[in-house]
């Protein structure tokens, strides 16, 4: 199956198999079909956050599990569990329409509820870790269906249990968050109270910060309806004080914030744009012109091509930097 449909760099490789499910057991199924039991398989989302670097000689499993309930109320929370495959975004706004707290910086990321766990996706000074609850997933092996609470998924910065220990073990089949009846706005990040600004907000609400995250996130990052991408292609860095001292007294404008353990994350975006790269075209393959952590493909560019290119910029950052970068997105 020609995969270019489903992920949003526009990589036009192929899998030998690919198949929907809409539920655990036609997922189990799936799984033990004689002609699938001995290949390689992935469960794909939205695809917004993979780079295929050649054809996957294997079975592609497209989550497409449904449902937005709420599980549970008390005082302060609604528990709301969503189906892996319903939309992120489509997840947000439904959460914000009923005045339910806690995602409204989320809003506009691609993908699926299914992934949100995956990486403990962020933006806008919240991470998903701040509002989950739980989640469901299926053993792909042992076939049964396991529950993980926050402790048990291990989130941090871009990780978790699902990218180390049980890469690849498991299908996540639906995540519930614990939102708030009474929100706790969060405006810490510069740009939402600069956006808030010029929309002329009076009354804080989380429609409006849901509003000003959407307004930045248009203004410079990539639709990938037009531009092929998945978005930040690196993680932001941290390094040692000793290393952001090394780095500021030779670059005083460096973009950096204090995190704990007496340790700094560098803004690879502006690494990156030190050595360059921004706006950098070669083929198909490029650097975005008005973000340089994001990765993009103008049309026919390979997934080799891209992966190329991001290991040319990843050199070029340690070189001058002598600051290793990690990718974030996943290389299949
Ligand atoms: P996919 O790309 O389909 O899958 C990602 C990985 O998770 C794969 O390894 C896949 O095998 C696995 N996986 C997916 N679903 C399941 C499941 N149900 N069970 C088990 N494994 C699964 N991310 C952020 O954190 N913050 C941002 O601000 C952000 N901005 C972005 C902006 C743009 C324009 C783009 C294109 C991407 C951005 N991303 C961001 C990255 C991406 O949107 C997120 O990582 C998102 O959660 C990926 O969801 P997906 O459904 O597309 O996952
Ligand atoms: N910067 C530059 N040049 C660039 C890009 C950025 O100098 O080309 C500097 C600017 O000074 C800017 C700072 O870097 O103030 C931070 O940039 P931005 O606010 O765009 O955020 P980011 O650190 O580049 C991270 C996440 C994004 C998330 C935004 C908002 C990572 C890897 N990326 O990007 O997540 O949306 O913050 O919170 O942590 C993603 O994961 O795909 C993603 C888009």
């Amino acid at each position: 199956v020609l995969l270019r449909p489903y992920n949003t760099f526009g990589i036009a490789a192929r899998s030998r198999y690919f198949a929907g499910f809409s539920n655990a057991d036609e997922l189990r199924e799936l799984l033990s079909a004689p002609q699938f039991r001995d290949l390689p398989r992935m469960i794909l989302g939205g695809g917004s956050n993979v780079l295929f670097t050649k054809d996957f000689d294997g079975v592609i499993l497209k989550n497409g599990i449904k449902g937005i309930d709420v599980v549970g109320e008390d005082d302060d929370y609604v528990y709301v569990k969503a189906g892996a495959g319903e939309s992120w975004h489509g997840f947000v706004m439904e959460n914000i329409k009923h005045n339910r707290g806690g995602l409204e910086n989320l809003s506009l990321i691609p993908g699926n509820v299914g992934a949100s766990p995956m990486q403990n996706i962020g933006a806008y000074g919240v991470e998903i870790k701040d509002t989950f609850h739980s989640l469901e997933a299926l053993h792909l092996e042992e076939k049964e269906v396991v529950s993980f609470t926050k402790e048990d998924c291990r989130f941090g910065y871009r990780e978790s249990v699902f990218k180390h220990k049980y890469k690849g073990q498991f299908a996540i089949l639906s995540v519930t968050y614990k939102l708030s009846k009474h929100p706790q706005f969060n405006t810490s990040y510069g740009a939402i109270e600069a956006e808030l600004n010029v929309m002329g907000v009076k009354d804080l609400s989380i429609q409006a910060i849901s509003q000003a995250v959407i307004n930045i996130r248009s203004s410079k990052l990539p639709d990938p309806a037009k531009i092929g991408n998945a978005g930040s292609f690196f993680k932001n860095p941290t390094v040692t004080a000793g290393d952001y001292e090394r780095i500021k007294t030779a670059y005083p404008n460096v973009v950096a914030y204090p995190v704990e353990g007496d340790q700094f994350k560098l803004a690879a975006g502006w690494l990156i744009e030190q050595c360059g790269w921004k706006g950098y075209r070669e083929g198909d393959a490029g650097v975005h012109a008005k973000q340089a952590l994001v990765l993009v493909n103008y049309g026919e560019a390979k997934g080799g091509e891209i992966y190329d290119l991001s290991q040319k910029v990843l050199d070029s950052v340690e070189e001058k930097f002598g600051v290793l970068l990690e990718r974030e997105v996943n290389i299949i």
